[in-house]
């Protein structure tokens, strides 16, 4: 069977889209589960946008060893430059650059000629290729391009050394059919296209992304770019997990596979719902809450019999975590650090000291604690940023009679400060006191709560999402008590504010 490349991109179209930004540490963390994901390309960002995604950029190609990392670049000189300053201590670095070739951007996006469009796109793929052997080439708005100049650009940037073509459907405009000819008639028509591999890169704006990119491979494409979850610019990107799943349980139709360990796709979805705080519809394909679950009696009675009934693949397939029993208030820390292992988190000295903590505190308030608590405890761990604040106690009081009041005992900057404040239910008197205490001028986006199991007892996962300076950050927090939980995410939520504007002027 022929191998499907897989390049990622969420850390970068992903990631550029609205409400998805994430700071270096959440980028590297999702890095690392890339690459236990196994990907092929880890896209890591678009370093000459700003300091911090070149810093990010730069510390993904440090510390990744088993993908290419790949930064993108416009067609211009210092974009290159920068993308190779960013990705060059990669294991396999690969610089991505890009220009539009359609005409509606070149008249009204860029004005420019097509003979200079051309011109720039030979000389971007030159000064790549002069860095690095590894040298993608986009031709932006591909679909809306006309084919004889397209097939013009693609053979100039064979010609002047990219070593992957790729054809954007930025728009996602194109139907399956058409996109799959599209790809056909450049394997005809382009003399060098044998050189290079021949990659896709979808939007889902007619919900087509998915069923774009296999038509394409139907028809020699060999590399598919997709995001986790399929974030990305407007409706997204093709969704990695559901371009993979269907090459994996159709293989006997497309007769291709990919060297994506599938096992690691769940961890890799909630991982991302996490740091951005933006859960998958419950009906989502492959990592959504329903994928798996059966309703109907009919179903239910079919799968009892014989799985192959209802079911084209299995939970497991994507590691979704069993809901069983896994320790409880007894367990040892041996017992412990084996679970974690199982469940993909090695963890060092320090680490198993704070999580095995938390562990146990879980355990006294909950009898049961499950794989997804655990989850939920290491993505709380892994998002810690140094506490300027600090939570000391909380005493909230509520009900038919009562105004609703918080009484806050805060540590900041080291120093024990404590007042009380009242609003419209628990949670607003504890954002406002926290509010008034910290003297924060922040704005609150978006406040969720999520429950992590089934149960009156479940930790409750809440996100907040708040904005100050144009910097916007996501807090999380989880407790068995949702008023704790909201005034950690809150806490959470400003210590990220703190951390990144002082990040912010540190480099001026
Ligand atoms: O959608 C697009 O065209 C892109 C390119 C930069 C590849 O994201
Ligand atoms: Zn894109």
């Amino acid at each position: 069977m022929e191998k499907i490349l897989i390049f990622d991109t969420t850390l970068r179209d992903g990631e550029q889209s609205p409400g998805f930004s994430m700071n270096i540490q959440e980028k590297l963390q999702v890095a690392r589960q890339l690459e236990k994901l196994n990907v092929d390309i880890i896209e890591a960002g678009f370093p000459v946008a700003s300091e911090g995604d070149f810093e990010a950029v730069r510390k993904i190609a440090k510390s990744i060893k088993k993908c290419q990392v790949a930064a993108l670049a416009r067609a211009e000189d210092k974009d290159i430059d920068r993308a190779w300053e960013a990705v060059k201590e990669a294991h396999n670095p690969v610089i991505h650059t890009f220009i539009s070739t359609s005409d509606f951007h070149l008249k009204y996006q860029l004005r420019l000629s097509r003979e200079k469009v051309l011109d720039k796109a030979i000389k971007a793929v030159t000064r790549a290729r002069s860095y690095t052997p590894n040298v993608e080439f986009s031709a932006m708005d591909a679909t809306r391009t006309n084919r004889d100049y397209l097939c013009q650009i693609v053979e100039a940037a064979i010609n002047s050394g990219a070593t992957t073509i790729n054809i954007p459907d930025t728009v996602g405009y194109a139907i399956p059919q058409e996109f799959g000819g599209l790809i056909q008639y450049l394997r005809e028509n382009v003399s060098n296209i044998d050189k290079a591999i021949l990659s896709v890169h979808c939007h889902n704006d007619l919900g087509l992304a998915v069923a774009n990119s296999l038509a394409a491979v139907l028809n020699g494409a060999r590399q598919v770019e997709c995001a986790i979850n399929g974030i990305g610019e407007r409706a997204g990107n093709a969704s990695l997990e559901e371009v993979v799943m269907a090459i994996r349980t159709r293989k006997d139709f497309l007769q291709l596979t990919t060297q994506v360990i599938t096992e690691q796709i769940f961890s890799a979805s909630r991982l991302i719902s996490r740091i951005t705080g933006i859960n998958v519809q419950p009906n989502k394909a492959i990592v959504g809450a329903n994928a798996f679950a059966h309703e109907s009696g009919i179903h239910q009675d079919g799968l009892l019999k014989e799985k192959i009934t209802y079911e084209i693949m299995t939970p497991e397939s994507i590691g979704v975590p069993q809901s069983t029993l896994v320790l409880g208030k007894h367990s040892g820390r041996h017992a412990f650090r084996e679970h974690m292992k199982k469940l993909g988190f090695e963890l060092t000295e320090q680490e198993i000291k704070s999580v095995f903590k938390r562990f146990k505190d879980l355990a006294d308030k909950k009898k049961e604690v499950f794989d997804e608590d655990l989850h939920a405890i290491m993505a709380d761990e892994i998002l810690q940023v140094p506490e300027k604040y600090k939570l000391l106690n909380m005493n909230v009081a509520s009900g038919t009679v009562a105004i609703p009041t918080a009484t806050l005992e805060l540590e900041v900057n080291g120093k024990r400060f404590k007042d009380a404040g009242f609003g419209d239910g628990p949670v607003d008197a504890s954002f406002k006191t926290i509010a008034k205490m910290i003297g924060t001028k922040s704005k609150l986006l978006k406040y969720s709560v999520n429950s992590i199991t089934g149960g009156t007892d479940a930790q409750g996962e809440v996100t907040v999402r708040l904005e100050e300076n144009d910097i916007i950050v996501n807090g999380q927090g989880a407790h068995t008590d949702i008023i704790m939980a909201s005034a950690k995410a809150y806490i959470n939520a400003l210590n990220r504010l703190a951390h990144l504007s002082h990040s912010k002027q540190i480099k001026k």
